[in-house]
């Protein structure tokens, strides 16, 4: 019988320039929307797929992500001294079976592929997930979820969660070659990494959700530089395909935020923000009043 994905790897190595000078101290998973770091969202999102152990590939500087998921007994007591119940309740999220989450450090920024291999011994024979937490998905169902139970169908390959794109956006994704299109899923024939809008296979983007075999490590053993200079996971998924294993594309279903982006973090930090009862009111009768004074302008 195929083994369960107990296990995700969370690339959390990069430098976050994008959003200088906020992240010179704060790392970029630890930004928050409305009230929880991103680094939160996707924990739950591998909690609610039935993930044991999270690894983190980490680098200099990101030692605030350690801290956030560990016991603060200073601000624990003085919530307890207070009766704060809610506000412990709400620290219950970042709590961590002792053992379960592990850092390993990333030490050049060689990529993500790089970034993924970095774990490899602490993955066995079985398939693992990779999350990478700057793609935050809205989501009924968790994406993760989802895909582990259309993986726990098909019960062989890789696997990525996939979104369709503009045609002039594929330079900026991985993007998928179809074999055959299923509907949900999409048997792969190959994958390129951010390729010009001329060359791409497709407009089936790469959204950063994986279940990956650990065949996708050993071919990073030997994978060199490709997009951008950078070991590209996308290549070694690709390696696979020839190498004669299935790999499928799932459309999962929900919404995408590319919080690696600022208009993205602030598009999520809005669709959050009125998915909250304690917020949708003000927040939505504050949009109102911009849109119409920004029409009023006109
Ligand atoms: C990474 C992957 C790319 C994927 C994207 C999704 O790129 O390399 O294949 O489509 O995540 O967000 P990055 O955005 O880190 O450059």
């Amino acid at each position: 019988m195929r083994r369960r994905v107990t296990k995700a790897i969370f690339p959390v190595a990069g430098l976050g320039t994008r959003f200088l000078p906020a992240t010179k101290s704060v790392p970029k998973e630890i930004m928050t929307l409305v009230d929880r770091p991103l680094i939160q969202y996707a924990i739950d999102e591998a909690r609610a797929a039935g993930i044991k152990e999270f690894i983190f590939v980490t680098s200099r500087g990101k030692s605030a992500l350690e801290d956030y998921f560990d016991h603060n007994p200073v601000l624990e007591q003085e919530l307890r001294k207070k009766g704060k119940d809610g506000l412990l309740e709400t620290l219950k999220a970042t709590d961590m079976e002792s053992g379960a989450i592990a850092y390993i450090r990333q030490h050049k920024a060689l990529g993500l592929g790089h970034a993924v291999w970095c774990a490899r011994r602490l993955i066995a024979n079985e398939p693992f997930a990779v999350m990478l937490p700057d793609d935050v998905i809205a989501a009924e169902q968790p994406c993760l979820k989802q895909m582990v139970e259309a993986y726990e169908e098909i019960g062989e390959g890789n696997m990525v969660a996939a979104m369709e794109v503009a045609p002039e956006k594929t330079s900026s994704y991985g993007v998928l070659d179809v074999k055959e299109d299923m509907g949900s899923v999409v048997q792969v024939r190959g994958m390129v990494e951010k390729p010009d809008a001329d060359k791409a296979p497709s407009n089936l983007a790469v959204i950063g959700r994986y279940i990956l075999t650990p065949s996708v490590l050993r071919n990073l053993n030997k994978m060199k530089s490709g997009a951008g200079g950078e070991i590209q996971l996308t290549d070694a998924i690709a390696q696979d395909i020839e190498n004669d294993r299935p790999a499928y594309g799932y459309r999962f279903r929900g919404e995408r935020f590319d919080c690696g982006s600022k208009a993205g973090f602030l598009q999520a930090t809005v669709a959050f923000g009125l998915a909250r009862d304690d917020l949708r009111n003000d927040l939505a009768n504050y949009l109102e009043s911009v849109v119409q004074m920004s029409k009023a302008a006109e």
